[in-house]
């Protein structure tokens, strides 16, 4: 009888106890929410422009220890589990300086790859994109001058960036270390959708061309994917 009872008990409770496991188990499912796309080409695809090496290390390393520093900040933060990346960065004063850095360098990262094809693979501005550059820098070649002029003046490390802003212009800025335009900070001053991004840290081109980083940004323009520029222009202007 006792038996009996003790086995109907446990029967119901079998629910309760699953749910119980599933909870703690829930660390180490979420873990794995914020993963790196995969490299759209091969280390060697921007050759010469970028060689393989830095490409390996940057995408290995580099931009693989921000996806990890971003999911141990689960644990702080259980919520992440639950959002993208945009979503993170639009509210990250919310969170502590490890989910900035490593949310950030996550977010630039991905898309740092995108817009970077094969030389002579990457297309060129859509109707629509050239169009509104014209309008907003008054020439493609003033636009370029404008965004290499950002990324040169960038003082260390950061980024260079084309965004479209809340009112659907376009903008070029630039941020320090990982930060980025879409961050809520009172220091981001240009607010808005990357569709371009251009990483200036030193290990982005550093084994190729040393400290020449005028000749690193001058040779980037050659693998600018701009059908994914396009890509993304499109969707921020919707
Ligand atoms: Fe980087």
């Amino acid at each position: 009888m006792h038996a009996l009872t003790h086995a109907h008990t446990s029967h119901r409770r079998l629910p309760l106890m699953l749910a119980g496991l599933t909870a703690a188990l829930m660390p180490w499912l979420a873990a794995a929410q914020f993963t790196q796309s995969p490299l759209p080409y091969a280390y060697t695809a921007l050759e010469p422009q970028i060689d393989a090496m830095t490409m390996e290390l940057h995408y290995t390393r580099h931009h693989k220890a921000a996806v990890d520093g971003l999911n141990a900040q689960i644990k702080t933060y259980p919520e992440l589990a639950t959002m993208t990346i945009e979503q993170v960065l639009r509210q990250v004063s919310k969170y502590n300086t490890a989910v900035r850095n490593n949310g950030g360098n996550h977010y630039n990262h991905e898309i740092f790859w995108k817009v970077m094809a094969p030389a002579g693979q990457g297309g060129k501005p859509s109707e629509a994109l050239d169009a509104a550059i014209k309008a907003q820098f008054g020439s493609m070649d003033e636009f370029r001058k404008q965004f290499s002029a950002a990324a040169m003046g960038r003082f260390g490390s950061g980024w260079a960036w084309l965004v479209v802003t809340p009112d659907k212009k376009l903008a070029v800025t630039s941020t320090p270390n990982q930060d980025n335009p879409l961050m809520d900070l009172p220091e981001i001053t240009v607010k808005g959708t990357p569709i371009l991004g251009l990483d200036v840290w030193e290990h982005a081109y550093y084994l190729s061309y040393q400290n020449r980083r005028g000749d690193y940004v001058k040779y980037w323009w050659d693998v600018v994917n701009w059908n994914e520029v396009n890509r993304r222009f499109e969707e921020a202007m919707r």
